[in-house]
């Protein structure tokens, strides 16, 4: 079958906005402790960040990293983690039943940025806490000197104030698995007040508000109208998150996963635009896709990764990813990259051993997951502006998305240095397609997919031997017991009173 992809440069989407390119590190398994923090290994600083994992970040190109959760943030107190080391009290983390040291606070991570090269994204905590909380993590961060929250920090040994640009105002307020979760309205309320008295510190602020945590929710649209309509002229982006994966052995809806980022992009857009000419706003809310990734929940569901046991940096979500799993990643940062007009920030969830694409082993080697690659590449091709190409190809038919392109492809075009960069994304079907004539073998997905789940099987039973002691079962039963809504029904979401742990039982 003919396919093509033509090149106008004058097709711009948008600049490239390096943002898009940012990431996330959260207080989550081993992604801070025994991930970029670990003060025994062989090549760690004076403050125990892995200089090795610093190279591989750096590598990466990621531009902004976003801190310090995620779920984890709806429980934690900043304060916990400034100051001298040995006086930082131990925590219970609700949201992964976890101990948390707070070896790692605010400033040993403001530094660590500083040694990756990118921006720090800020969390705040909506969950437990609220505005006042947020006002003083505002104030030890961003303000000079002279007041008791600045010459605390510089007391602390950061004379500079960090300037945090964009905060999120909380961290999926809208799933019931989260500490304080919160109607649409009792959120837009807080978020937008939340967001005032911030913008009365700094107008320039860039606050981020809680969108849906899954195009799969059920609340998923009107929790944006409701939110907005509340918080509309104190924010500046709304959030999205979306994690996939191959489900039952359906590689052709896999492959398509895309499909619902556009999707989602789409009705947000839509919703908050709506909400735009509703209030007679003049200002246009873009969005942040602050986490996304590849996930594999259902795979989580049967471990005991997440139990009763209170442990520090327990290994948890710690997915080793497929050539196919790659060819998806690539695929949503190319759905980034071609609604960069309106996507202007995104993070890939996460960086560092918890589904991440840079692995660690304590006291051990830094690698490369597969899906490091799509993303590094991109990142440093990625220059001038975005630029939408015709594409011209055959399409199949998926059972969970309908019909799906066989290509697709998102290019850049760089004025000054005149080169352009073509990302492409041709799925395996397309060849069997070439092969066959016809998307029959596509249809009958489980076969190609089973191919996908050996592999997956073999790379962690590689993994897992090469992680020495405890071989393949050792590495078996660190994935957790996780149910996750992204993607997914409804029904999945709710299980029960111990509502933080919804997602893990
Ligand atoms: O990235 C893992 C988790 O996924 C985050 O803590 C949470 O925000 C999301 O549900």
């Amino acid at each position: 079958m003919h396919a093509s992809v033509a090149l106008d440069r004058a097709a711009v989407i948008a600049p490239v906005n390096r943002r898009l390119f940012g990431s996330f590190v959260e207080h989550l398994g081993r992604c801070v402790y025994d991930g970029i923090y670990e003060p025994s290994h062989p090549t760690a600083d004076e403050d125990g960040f892995r200089r090795d994992v610093v190279e591989l970040v750096r590598e990466l190109g990621s531009s902004s990293i976003r801190y310090p959760g995620g779920n984890f943030v709806s429980g934690y107190k900043w304060e916990d983690g400034i100051g001298p080391r040995a006086n930082r009290p131990v925590r219970r983390d609700l949201a992964w039943h976890a101990l948390e040291s707070n070896q790692v606070g605010i400033d040993e991570f403001a530094r660590w940025c500083k040694l990756t090269g990118s921006e720090l994204m800020m969390a705040v905590n909506l969950g437990t806490r609220g505005i006042a909380e947020a006002l003083d993590l505002l104030e030890y961060t961003n303000h000079p000197s002279g007041t008791a929250l600045s010459d605390l920090r510089i007391a602390n040994g950061a004379p500079e104030p960090y300037d945090i640009r964009m905060w999120c105002l909380g961290n999926e307020m809208d799933g019931p698995w989260q500490l304080g979760h919160m109607s649409a309205e009792d959120y837009g309320k807080l978020a937008s007040r939340t967001a005032a008295a911030m913008k009365m510190v700094d107008e320039t602020l860039e606050l981020v508000v809680c969108g849906s945590s899954g195009s799969g929710m059920p609340t998923f649209g009107e929790w944006e109208r409701v939110v907005l309509e509340h918080s509309y002229e104190h924010v500046d982006f709304v959030s999205c998150h979306a994690y996939y994966q191959e489900r039952n052995g359906d590689l052709g809806s896999y492959l398509a996963s895309s499909l619902d980022m556009q999707y989602f992009i789409e009705t947000v857009v839509a919703t908050a635009d709506h909400v735009k000419h509703k209030l007679r706003s003049k200002k246009t809310i873009n969005l942040s896709f602050d986490e996304w990734n590849i996930w594999y929940l259902d795979e989580h569901r049967n471990s005991d990764e997440v139990n009763d046991e209170w442990r520090f940096a327990p290994r948890q979500l710690e997915d080793v990813y497929s050539v196919a799993d790659a060819v998806v990643l690539g695929n949503l940062l190319i759905t980034l990259l071609k609604n960069s007009d309106r996507v202007t920030s995104a993070s890939l969830a996460q960086l560092v051993n918890v589904i991440a694409p840079i692995m660690t082993e304590p006291g051990g080697e830094a690698w490369r997951q597969t899906t490091f690659f799509p993303f590094s590449v991109t990142s440093r091709l990625a220059q001038g502006a975005v630029v939408r190409p015709v594409i011209t190809c055959g399409n199949y038919e998926t059972k969970v998305h309908g019909t799906a392109d066989l290509i697709d492809s998102v290019a850049t075009f760089d004025e000054e240095s005149g080169r352009s960069a073509v990302f492409p994304r041709e799925s395996q079907p397309v060849r069997s397609v070439h092969r066959d004539g016809g998307c029959a073998r596509l249809r009958s997905g489980p076969a190609d997919g089973s191919c996908v789940a050996a592999r997956r099987r073999r790379l962690r039973q590689e993994h897992a031997a090469a992680s020495g002691p405890g071989g393949v079962e050792a590495h078996r039963v660190r994935h957790p017991r996780g149910g996750h809504p992204h993607g997914d029904t409804a029904a999945r979401l709710v299980d029960g009173a111990r509502a933080q742990r919804a997602k893990l039982t």
